[in-house]
């Protein structure tokens, strides 16, 4: 029915109006026509989606903000990933289950969720959002939906990073690049729960932020070179590139893993120093979720939320993230919590 509606909206460029009483049933959400700035964020109408066979419609209560949001907004991933205008930015969300598609089985309507969605579909920035029934978990009980929405991506990244590509053992040593980002901060309490020994960069402002989380050797970047501090490391989780990511190789032993999350490793150099490097994307995983929220439920995993935005300012959430420097995560606010929707003030 989206499709029809798109044709529609096209053809006479008036949006159908759920409220008003017509056929159509739309949602407000931040969209984008074309690639740029954060001035290309539009909050307005769109078609709420129908589930199909094996997705469940979502109503979205928050949204979390991860740099793949600007980045795709600013053209980055389009040789990657097949995205059509108008498209609707976010791929972190937390809310409850609306509707469900054929042959959804794991879900009924009005169970409280989070996912990390399909990133090279439509995302979060929006009243409901569709997903596929293997990219949700039910969410963590104890945590708000504004917290759970903070969770699924950054999360997802740091367990596929440090259990399923350098398969993390008890007693290993890491270095964790950006110990206070968004994925760094629960990629270290991930790595204490497991029994690591952990050592994290970020700069004067983060060291204290970086000891609540467990880190064993905070590693201040801007008074200290991290290869004098940590060494023989068994798994390096780069979050930066570039210099950061050359300068690491010396800090790893031989057997030890590099796990990039941004910049592919060299091969060469890795096979010259005897270990094992890899570019990491992270994949949507209801099931992998549904463990992360037993983590969250027993105490031993909290995100840590930098601030709380509604849905209308999008372009101060995207500004906040590009900076680099924000610690833990920005969300934004999609629904009121008492069954409506945030909406713009005017
Ligand atoms: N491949 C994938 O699937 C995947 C998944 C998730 C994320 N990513 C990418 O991974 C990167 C990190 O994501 P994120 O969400 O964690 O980002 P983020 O939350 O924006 O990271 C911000 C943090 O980086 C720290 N930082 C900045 N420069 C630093 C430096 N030179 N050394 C150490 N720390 C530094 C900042 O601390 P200070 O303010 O103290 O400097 C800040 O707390 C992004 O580029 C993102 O796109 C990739």
């Amino acid at each position: 029915m989206s499709r029809t509606i798109e044709a529609i909206t096209k053809h006479t460029g008036a949006i159908p109006e759920k409220d008003s009483g017509a056929k159509y049933p739309t949602m407000k959400a931040i969209r984008i026509h074309n690639y740029g700035g954060p001035e290309v964020l539009n909050y307005e109408d769109a078609p709420r989606p129908e589930p199909q066979a094996g997705e469940v419609l979502v109503r979205v209560h928050a949204a979390g903000v991860n740099p793949i949001d600007w980045k795709v907004r600013e053209g980055h991933m389009k040789d990657f990933w097949p995205h059509k205008f108008p498209l609707i930015l976010g791929w972190d969300l937390s809310g409850v289950v609306e509707e469900l598609g054929r042959g959804v089985s794991r879900f009924k309507i009005g169970d409280e969720v989070y996912s990390l969605p399909d990133p090279t579909r439509n995302g979060a920035y929006a009243d409901y959002i569709v997903v596929r029934e293997s990219e949700l978990a039910l969410k963590p009980n104890s945590l708000h939906h504004i917290r759970a929405a903070a969770v699924p991506l950054a999360a997802l990244t740091a367990w596929q990073s440090l259990f399923d590509t350098a398969q993390l053992q008890p007693g290993q040593r890491l270095l964790i690049h950006a110990g206070s980002g968004g994925v760094g901060h629960l990629a270290v309490q991930l790595a204490k729960w497991k029994g690591a020994y952990v050592f994290a960069t970020a700069s004067t402002k983060n060291q204290d932020l970086l000891r609540k989380l467990g880190v064993d050797e905070p590693i201040d970047y801007t008074q200290q070179r991290f290869e004098e501090i940590a060494r023989k490391i068994d798994i390096v989780l780069d979050t930066l590139g570039d210099e950061t990511q050359e300068r690491s190789w010396s800090v790893l032993k031989k057997g030890g893993v590099l796990v990039s999350l941004v910049q592919p490793p060299s091969e060469e150099k890795a096979k010259e120093l005897g270990v094992r490097a890899a570019l990491l994307g992270a994949r949507p995983s209801g099931e992998q979720l549904s463990e992360i929220a037993k983590i969250i439920d027993s105490g031993k995993l909290a995100p840590i939320i930098n601030r709380i935005l509604p849905l209308s300012e999008a372009r101060r959430a995207h500004e906040l993230s590009q900076s680099g420097h924000t610690h833990g995560k920005i969300t934004i606010r999609v629904s009121n919590g008492d069954g409506t929707f945030e909406r713009k003030q005017s």
